[in-house]
């Protein structure tokens, strides 16, 4: 009763901010995004009698309580109760990225746990039933990362949420040029999840309106972007996205301000050397790493530019990737 599963990141080019049902994980508003190369979660459950309790051991450290212990359990329990099993899990997790600074961590992490635990127990669940699983304790953003290449999370209308799951717009090799450079700028766990500020957002920003009815616009845009390989369209629509749902953030009580000054920093440079010709657009989500969207021809010139901005850390150049995968080789 074991198992070990691979799942990339997703980076949302529109995104999710907002839940219309909090227990099941609901969104307010469709979203659009793309499944990374290069980040990933590598996890190994398994369910033994041997065990009294879960355990969750994630990047070497066994969390002892919190909120992601909490989901991770929860999670646990639903696949128990799919699976109709009873024992207790051990549950091995690596990302290959820093965890919790807004690089959609639990996106893969979820979407890891959900395959390789239904494995484990003894279930194979098609895309659709995974996407609908790996969205119901931990992360909605995990609903996308069980599909590979460019992804619509379906917002669906039913109250059971039977229809709100990923499906794929297009596969990674429908435009095997694009790119995301996911800069570093701080690895500093942030303050509020996007599960909590979110809700305060919903309930407090006078804007959230206004960008329930952009974000439908833009999802429209974004998908026939996608298919006809519209660069500009893409990008525009990304970036102007992301700027809605932060003036969200940011009208919030109290006030979500999740940018630091290397942000804003990489956020002025991308508009500059747009205007100089080289075309790139930004993304950001809740944490201070700007990913910028670019075609494969200006990587190594932007890669120059942005190693000169003193505050990047680190730079992963992502293509299109693929979705979760079962290995054998297990972390236990
Ligand atoms: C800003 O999926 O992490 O990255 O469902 O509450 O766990 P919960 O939130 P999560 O939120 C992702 C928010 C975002 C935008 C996006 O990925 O669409």
């Amino acid at each position: 009763m074991k198992a070990t599963a691979i799942a990339n990141a997703n980076i949302a080019l529109i995104k999710y901010w907002g839940k219309r049902d909090e227990k099941l994980i609901l969104p307010n508003n469709g979203s659009v995004s793309l499944t990374l190369d290069k980040l990933n979660t590598i996890t190994t459950v398994e369910f033994d009698k041997k065990y009294d309790k879960d355990i969750l051991i994630l990047d070497d450290q066994e969390l002892k309580e919190g909120e992601e212990l909490e989901k991770a359990i929860k999670h646990l329990d639903l696949i128990r109760e799919i699976s109709g099993i009873k024992e207790l899990a051990k549950v091995v997790s690596k990302n290959n990225f820093p965890t919790a600074a807004g690089l959609a961590s639990s996106a893969s992490g979820f979407t890891a746990l959900s395959l390789a635990g239904t494995k484990a127990a003894g279930k194979d669940l098609d895309q659709k039933e995974l996407s609908i699983l790996a969205r119901r304790s931990g992360s909605g953003s995990a609903a996308r990362s069980c599909v590979g290449g460019f992804v619509e999370w379906l917002k669906g209308g039913k109250e059971d949420g039977t229809d709100s799951y990923a499906v794929q717009i297009a596969p990674p090799n429908h435009w095997p040029e694009l790119r995301m450079l996911t800069t570093i700028v701080s690895t500093v766990k942030k303050k509020v999840s996007s599960t909590a500020g979110m809700d305060l957002t919903v309930k407090t920003s006078p804007m959230y309106k206004a960008w329930l009815a952009a974000a439908a616009e833009d999802l429209e845009k974004m998908r026939k972007g996608v298919l006809n390989k519209d660069f500009k369209s893409v990008g525009k629509t990304a970036e102007s996205n992301c700027l809605n749902m932060h003036a969200t953030m940011i009208t919030t009580h109290p006030s979500l301000i999740y940018w630091m000054p290397t942000t804003l920093e990489i956020i002025h440079s991308v508009l500059s050397w747009r205007d100089q010709g080289l075309e790139c657009y930004f993304t950001i989500d809740a944490g201070p790493q700007v990913k910028i969207i670019c075609l494969e021809k200006d990587v190594p010139e932007l890669e120059k530019k942005l190693k000169n901005i003193k505050g990047v850390k680190k730079i992963i150049i992502c293509k299109p990737g693929g979705g979760p995968r079962l290995t054998d080789n297990h972390l236990f």
